[in-house]
């Protein structure tokens, strides 16, 4: 497995797999590897293609309180994990690879890549720059890995559509192929956050996705109010004491716009803080 840190040289060695006649899967994460990362790899893999995982925690798409500095990283349990999943490349550049000049002062970075419709809601709304953090990373490792197509989680369900959205906009020659959550036995979908949870905490966790789950049974049953699907999501939060709900709401799958009537394709969209860690899940109805 090829470790690279420099962005001419992972161009090169991109380039090298595609002359070969191979098609290049970039799978963007930021580390702390999980088996919902081990899940996109071997999606990645299926699709016939030299897989590449770039690890990477982008300081842009974190906001000035929020846990840039506490996010967990392991360079060395990462690499183990990529090379299990028989991972071609590693790409984990430096943050003067990534933004030439910082990301703050004189020389800094003054190039944005800005979705401004799917971004507004939800995770937009609760963290400011968010999301043009996301689309100019994933904007940069697009032009540096030119994958033909990039893994990306239904987890971070607003987080594809804004993807898939600015890979629309811009034209990009990419195909973006969604992978399915992967959960732990309880339900709690795996995060590389969930290791900050107090060990009360992980045990209240699984609220978000029993909530989701209560949503998709009363859907099933023949609920049509998104009110009361979203009004039942609150009170199975509310459960948890540890719980503070931030919002549950049923939208849209494509266009993100909350719904009064659910139908088929809508999305339950959930985020909860649960003490210091921020816990987000969604389920598609
Ligand atoms: P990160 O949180 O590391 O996630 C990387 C990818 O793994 C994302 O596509 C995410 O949706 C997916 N993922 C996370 N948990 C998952 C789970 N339990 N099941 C399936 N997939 C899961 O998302 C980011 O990093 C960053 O914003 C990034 C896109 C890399 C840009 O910096």
């Amino acid at each position: 497995m090829n470790i690279i840190r420099a962005v001419k040289e992972m161009q090169a060695a991109s380039a090298a797999i595609r002359q070969s006649g191979r098609r290049v899967a970039l799978v963007p994460t930021m580390g702390a590897l999980h088996e919902g990362h081990a899940q996109l790899m071997r999606q990645a893999r299926e699709q016939g293609a030299a897989v590449v995982v770039s690890i990477y925690v982008n300081p842009t798409q974190f906001g000035p309180h929020e846990d840039f500095n506490q996010y967990p990283r392991d360079l060395g349990a990462d690499e183990q994990l990529c090379e299990r999943e028989k991972v071609d490349a590693v790409f984990a550049p430096s943050n003067e690879e990534m933004y030439p000049g910082g990301t703050g002062g004189a020389h800094a970075a003054a190039t944005w890549v800005e979705e401004t419709v799917l971004s507004r809601r939800f995770e937009g709304e609760r963290r400011p720059g968010h999301f043009r953090g996301v689309c100019t990373v994933v904007a940069k490792l697009f032009h540096i890995v030119q994958p033909d197509l990039a893994v990306f989680g239904q987890k971070d369900y607003q987080q594809l559509k804004v993807v898939q959205r600015m890979v629309h906009d811009l034209r990009f020659p990419i195909e973006i192929v969604p992978a399915p959550t992967v959960r732990e036995p309880d339900g709690l979908a795996l995060s590389s956050r969930n290791v900050g949870l107090s060990a009360a905490e992980r045990a209240q966790a699984a609220v978000l996705s029993k909530a989701l789950r209560v949503a998709h049974d009363l859907f099933t049953e023949g609920e049509q109010s998104a009110h009361r699907l979203e009004a039942a999501m609150q009170r199975t939060v509310s459960l948890a004491p540890s719980a503070r709900l931030d919002y549950a709401q049923i939208v849209d799958g494509e266009t993100l716009e909350p719904v009064t009537k659910v139908q088929s394709g809508n999305v339950a969209l959930i985020a909860a803080h649960m003490g210091k860690v921020r816990l987000i899940d969604n389920a598609i109805l």
